[in-house]
């Protein structure tokens, strides 16, 4: 690993630590012996979490691991996750809470309560049924933040379908991919979402993604959401509010065995294929609920705010299981943060009075850059607790987020996990703990990790190593879906008998854990994975490329940005020279292929890529250069001069 100085100091000299506020442990649900309870006896303690939840058929065995790294958790138990979100809550009496206080970009609003969504996924329900979708099949869902985007995933679920949801800045590329490797069955999508004022044109892209045979799409179902006009497909396409017309809004719910699938999720790896990750029902919702309620505190007047997009796993388990498994009230939010200023997001932390508000680093920065007068003109005081995911914090950021976002008071919960691990895995516990500005500290109680050399063996305190984890939970994904060799190569395989989690970790002299972020080529881009492997793919089929290579570059906002260098075909000299800008020309082309997040932040048509003899590109070089520092060494270099005219063609330009 490439360790920084100042990365080691904080391992052996760590920033002090700022104690819990006076009082904040009163009232917490989080019971003080909890780390104690879990070390005592761990599958018990799991199963107790999974107890919370409403079983049809309770569970006899709480682990399955004769088959590792296939885990199979509370497997003889039966378990619907729609209705322990959903009517759970309404049968308890608290049918009039509010789920979701929606806000559109617009600023139009809805209020859904519990009973509204309880009606909302019942009719849902019913209306996927009568298209023929049941139990097993696949729906992939390419929606903006809108409601209509839970009901349906907890139509999926309660039915048992399982829903494979598409971020919606996805490249109908992306799109078609993802519908074939699982083959889905019904997309459902908008007319367009709202971005900034304008409407980006999400039907488009799935007629585009759709336009050649051969795939397994029987139905497209679409909700109107901006006045746009689009073409409806006939015998395939429908809307929404046509044919959801007159559909009874109640809905007997089957309960499915706890590793009945519940979604799959795509998500970058360090080849050029995305992987689709799957997870089971009853030991996601376990973990998604219980670390929901643990990491943040919740209580029971709490109004929450994910501002993640439900297109990635965060959007997942805590934008829609975690909290409405736990009866919740949050807040979701339709559009963007600067939109139309940046006091956006603290106009509704305001008006909504909410308490927990869990975001990203690369947010955190963004607005550290446009200064805190913006957050300190809005009244904040309602805020309590305040979480951060998806990269590395840096102590800066997170003492910014607590002084002026959390009014100097607020804990700040950092959580490490990824799309593999299904929810939280290490975080502090925020009503006891001292916590450490930019430190993830502890594993959650339950789960186990060890940070490890590179033959395996755990490091001491003050060093920095691999993040492992060493025994199962229960929000683990499964399996790669259709793929469980790569699942086993990918995670289980560099140690085996655990999970590899692609992280650098280190460990403190108090061991505290100090996430470093990715030791493989998987780039963390405003808390969004991106895979350096399929943006050099996607670069290569253009007809100008004959090679490229990409790095993730350190960013002061965005964490990492991707920059991109591209050989291009001399054979194509003219075509090119036809070309005012082919730079910005490939750049266009990766956003169009993949989505505008991969589009690189910067990209240099090269003469040549710097190698080693033996033909490996030297990555680790290009980044140095991309982030303004000195060229390093050179010498196993096959010509050393190439790497001389890239570093000057990019100092040009920084
Ligand atoms: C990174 C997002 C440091 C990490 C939930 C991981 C973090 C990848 C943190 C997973 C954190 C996430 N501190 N790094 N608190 N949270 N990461 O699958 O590199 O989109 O491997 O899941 O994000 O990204 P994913």
């Amino acid at each position: 690993m490439h360790a920084s100085d100042d990365k080691i100091q904080k391992l052996i000299n760590p920033i002090e630590s700022v104690a819990p506020a006076p009082g904040f442990g009163d009232g917490s649900s989080v019971p003080l012996d909890i780390r104690a309870q879990a070390e005592a006896d761990r599958l018990g303690f799991w199963a107790d979490r999974a107890r919370e939840l409403e079983w049809q058929t309770p569970f006899t065995e709480v682990l399955d691991w004769s088959n590792p790294p296939f885990a199979r958790w509370f497997h003889d138990g039966k378990i619907n996750v729609a209705v322990n979100c959903v009517d759970r809550h309404v049968a308890a009496g608290n049918g009039d809470r509010v789920a979701i206080h929606w806000e559109g970009e617009p600023g139009d609003t809805r209020t859904i309560t519990y009973n509204d969504l309880h009606r909302e996924v019942q009719r849902t329900a019913n209306l996927l049924e009568s298209f023929g979708i049941g139990k097993g099949d696949v729906v992939a869902i390419y929606l903006p933040m809108i409601p209509e985007t839970v009901f349906a995933m907890l139509a999926c679920a309660r039915i048992g379908a399982v829903h494979s949801v598409i971020f919606g800045g996805f490249s109908a590329d992306a799109i078609r991919s993802r519908v074939d490797s699982a083959s889905a069955k019904l997309v459902i999508t908008a007319n367009g979402s709202v971005r900034k004022g304008r409407v980006f044109p999400l039907k488009e892209t799935v007629d585009k993604a759709l336009e050649t045979p051969g795939h397994s799409v029987e139905k497209v179902l679409v909700v109107r959401r901006p006045e746009h006009e689009i073409d409806m497909v006939d015998g395939r396409d429908v809307w929404w509010h046509d044919v959801i017309e007159g559909v009874s809004d109640t809905h007997e719910a089957q309960a499915f065995d706890a590793e009945h699938p519940l979604f799959i999720l795509y998500t970058s790896g360090t080849t050029g294929q995305p992987k689709g990750l799957w997870h089971a029902s009853g030991g996601y919702l376990t973990q998604a609920a219980y670390t929901h309620r643990t990491s943040f505190d919740l209580r029971d007047n709490d109004i929450y705010w994910c501002s993640a997009d439900v297109g990635w796993v965060t959007g997942h388990s805590y934008t829609v299981y975690g909290p409405l498994a736990n009866g919740a009230t949050q807040v979701m939010y339709e559009g963007t943060h600067d939109y139309p200023s940046l006091d956006r997001w603290f106009e509704i932390i305001e008006r909504y009075g909410v308490t927990i508000f869990y975001t990203a680093p690369t947010a955190i920065r963004g607005f550290m850059k446009t200064g805190r007068e913006i957050p300190l003109r809005h009244n904040l005081s309602s805020l309590r607790v305040l979480g951060s995911v998806g990269e590395p914090i840096n102590p800066e950021a997170w003492e910014w987020f607590r002084d002026v976002i959390g009014s100097g008071k607020t804990p700040i919960v950092d959580t490490w996990w990824q799309t593999e691990t299904g929810a939280h895995m290490i975080a502090p516990l925020v009503s006891q703990d001292a916590l450490k500005p930019g430190s993830a500290q502890r594993p959650v109680p339950g789960v186990v990790v060890e940070v490890v050399d590179e033959n395996g063996n755990r490091v001491d305190p003050g060093q920095m190593g691999l993040l492992t984890i060493t025994e199962p939970w229960p929000s683990m994904a499964r399996g790669i879906w259709g793929d469980d060799q790569r699942f086993i190569e990918t995670y289980w395989s560099q140690f085996p008998g655990r999970y590899f989690a692609g992280d650098g970790a280190g460990v403190d002299l108090d061991g505290d854990l100090w996430l470093l972020g990715r030791v493989d080529d998987v780039m963390n881009v405003s808390g969004h994975r991106l895979s350096t492997a399929e943006i050099e793919a996607t670069l290569d089929e253009h007809p100008f490329v004959a090679e490229s290579a990409v790095v993730g570059a350190d960013d002061e906002t965005t964490g990492q940005a991707v920059v991109a260098f591209a050989v291009l075909k001399h054979s194509q000299r003219e075509a090119i020279a036809a070309e005012d800008d082919v730079e910005t020309l490939l750049r266009k082309h990766v956003a169009a292929s993949i989505g505008a997040i991969a589009r690189p932040k910067m990209l240099f048509a090269v003469e040549e890529l710097p190698k080693t003899r033996s033909g490996k590109i030297m990555r680790r070089l290009l980044k140095d250069v991309s982030e303004g520092k000195p060229v390093g060494d050179t010498s196993t270099l096959t010509d050393a001069a190439v790497m001389d005219a890239i570093a000057q063609k990019v100092a040009a330009r920084l």
